[in-house]
């Protein structure tokens, strides 16, 4: 399965006899908002192997409840899903990262105040979901692998999740970088507890987008650099699934 972050969509040309279901054809998805209108769930294959990809995800900051964000990845699972690939666009809060390089996500901070695992559901999996590897440790050896091969320029981190959409001050920024977060967003902690709880295995891999510094050389932050950066980035992690998905 995979979900693709701002700007990272292209991946999706590359799916061969693709079926698309439409997000108001599935039952009980999330109402779209005018950016969802073309909201896809795409079947097909990449590399010979099966795959489903979300075209058009969900934020909390959209004003959508943490289970309707949640819901596209308990319907992967129903459909078999046990892979998850989930990529993002991220501000570096590492002073060491620099703008167009990836994140290959090692673990991350949930900032939210919110639990995708709240609920008296008891059908959806353990409540008391254990988060110790919440993203898998095989997978990210592999993706390492790939971006050395590749000679992708790449880290290794933590991923703060905050709500937003209004972004951080720069004395959250430092906060962030004082607690241990190496990159952070407004995505992805919500979908991959949820993996966790019906344990699927989470790649996750960020877009370094923006420089977080939150100190005195602190840039405005735009959506044009957040995209053009996006886009950039996204190009590597589009090989870096290809790969996976080839040699996995
Ligand atoms: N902060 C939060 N979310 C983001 C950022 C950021 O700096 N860049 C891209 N998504």
């Amino acid at each position: 399965g995979i979900v693709l972050g701002t700007g990272l969509g292209r991946l999706i040309d590359h799916i061969e006899s693709a079926v698309v279901a439409h997000y108001h054809n599935i039952p009980f998805f999330p109402l779209a908002t005018v950016e969802f209108h073309s909201g896809k769930l795409i079947y097909g294959t990449l590399e010979n192997k099966k795959v489903v990809v979300m075209q058009g995800r969900f934020h909390v900051y959209e004003g959508y409840e943490f289970d309707e964000v949640t819901y596209p990845i308990r319907v992967m699972r129903k459909l078999g899903i046990k892979k998850l690939f989930i990529s993002n666009a991220a501000g570096a809060i590492n002073l060491n990262f620099k703008k167009g390089e990836l994140m290959l996500i090692e673990d991350h901070i949930n900032f939210t105040g919110q639990n995708p695992v709240v609920s008296q559901d008891d059908t959806l999996g353990q409540r008391f979901t254990d988060m110790s590897q919440a993203y898998n440790h095989a997978l990210l050896e592999q993706a390492k692998q790939i971006c050395l091969e590749k000679q992708f320029n790449y880290h290794q981190g933590i991923y703060a999740g905050v709500l937003g959409p209004s972004l951080e001050t720069s004395a959250e920024r430092r906060m962030l970088r004082t607690l241990g977060a190496d990159a952070v967003g407004m995505s992805t902690v919500m979908e991959v507890i949820a993996a966790n709880q019906c344990a699927m295995q989470v790649l996750g891999i960020s877009a370094i987008t923006n420089m977080a510094l939150g100190d005195e050389n602190q840039q405005i932050d735009t959506i044009a650099e957040v995209l053009q950066y996006a886009a950039l980035a996204g190009e590597k992690i589009g090989v870096v699934i290809n790969s996976l998905f080839n040699t996995s």
